[in-house]
């Protein structure tokens, strides 16, 4: 048994990121301005995007990129199995959400259900690369193409990952975005904080504007020693830019990424070889070749039948063992409000449904030491009934 507490995810933050922080409170200038920038280009550098404009949040992010593509009243087509923030989007946008079912194996969305979920209203698709497994681009392309619509990848989960060769959030042309997040326990951290990249240079415009209240410019434009004061507002926005001192953790974090990464693969390698013949748990699929797999969170599903218990009953025992796990997703139709605004009931999708009543997240970061992972393995199988 663990004398510590190991939680399911932590960041790990260097020592000069946390100078770089001081240095823009010191200086006094912790709002937007040029760390932020400089995370920006630095970011559409890494990815290999036109523009990459920095957020608050990928909630925020995902929310510019809605509003970029479609108009009130439109339909957008994205999987049960995400985080609110990707529907929630689509609603304070004005648009109408429409859920469908994933790949049982990937838990990605299943494009051949996307077609048959198309109606003349839809404007947009927006797949999530769940867990960090791309999606299949290539057919959610040729969907988009035969169909005029428009999409977002929900990259939050990502950062790193390559389709066939190229990164998640290169340019892939006009009315495509890719967003992202920086929430502590995705694979880099500004605390809080999203990047949405795109080739679009329209929607790009608009996005940065409408990130900081409509504005032409920001207050780093505006403030600095040959600024000028003015600016106009060609449409309403809302305040959702990126600070300075989130920048700086940002950057700092971008050159941790690869070996961030890396580290995440070897343990995700060791997860795939030691629990291979656990009674009871069913291991992710090997990533599809020529993809990179992000890995932001490692997670099997707990055959209940096999075991004869739930999947809560399974946190509760890892919590036992003094291990954090965490629950990535609870399909969304299965909550009151996403239930009724899409009128999707228990026994719709059934695949969404079948892994959300079994998945687990188990604990994956990059400072997680070898010990740390043995003592993972051990709880499992113990728990799993396959000790010695
Ligand atoms: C798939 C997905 N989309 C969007 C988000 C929202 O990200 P943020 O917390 O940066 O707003 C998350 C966050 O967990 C997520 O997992």
């Amino acid at each position: 048994m663990r004398k510590e507490f190991l939680p399911f995810a932590k960041p790990l933050v260097s020592e000069e990121a946390i100078a770089d922080v001081a240095d823009s409170i010191r200086k006094g200038w912790m709002a937007m301005g040029p760390k932020t920038v400089d995370f920006e280009n630095k970011f559409a550098d890494y990815v290999g995007s036109k523009y990459a404009v920095s957020v608050n949040s990928a909630t925020a992010g995902l929310h510019l990129a809605v509003m970029a593509l479609i108009k009130p009243g439109d339909e957008v087509i994205t999987t049960a199995m995400t985080f609110a923030s990707t529907v929630n989007a689509i609603i304070f946008a004005g648009g109408k959400p429409v859920l469908v079912d994933i790949d049982p194996h990937t838990f990605n969305i299943d494009v051949k259900a996307i077609e048959k979920a198309i109606t003349p209203k839809t404007k947009a698709i927006i797949p999530v690369h769940f867990a960090g497994r791309p999606c299949d681009m290539d057919a959610l392309e040729a969907l988009a193409e035969k169909y005029n619509l428009g999409i977002i990848e929900d990259s939050a989960h990502a950062l790193g990952a390559q389709y066939k060769g190229k990164k998640i959030g290169a340019g892939r042309g006009k009315n495509h975005i890719a967003v992202f997040s920086f929430h502590p326990t995705k694979n880099i951290t500004t605390g809080e904080g999203g990047m949405v990249c795109t080739d679009d240079e329209d929607a790009a415009e608009i996005m940065s504007m409408q990130r900081q209240n409509g504005m032409s410019k920001g207050a780093w434009n505006r403030y600095q020693a040959n600024g000028k004061a003015h600016y106009d507002i060609f449409k309403p926005g809302l305040k959702y830019q990126m600070m300075d001192i989130q920048a700086a953790i940002g950057r700092d974090q971008l050159k941790h990424l690869e070996e961030f990464n890396t580290r995440r693969r070897e343990i995700v390698a060791r997860y795939q070889r030691e629990l291979a013949n656990v009674r009871g748990l069913i291991l992710p699929p090997e990533i599809e070749e020529g993809n990179v797999h992000s890995w932001h969170i490692y997670t099997p599903l707990i055959d209940i039948d096999t075991l004869g218990f739930s999947r809560d009953d399974f946190m509760a025992q890892m919590s036992k063992h003094n291990i954090g796990t965490a629950y990535h997703y609870q399909a969304l139709h299965l909550f009151t409000c996403y239930g009724e605004i899409t009128g999707l009931k228990a026994g719709d999708l059934p695949n969404s449904e079948y892994v959300s009543e079994r998945i687990v997240s188990l604990p994956l970061f990059p400072a997680m030491t070898d010990d740390d992972v043995t003592d993972v393995i051990e709880a499992i199988k113990e728990i799993c009934g396959m000790k010695g």
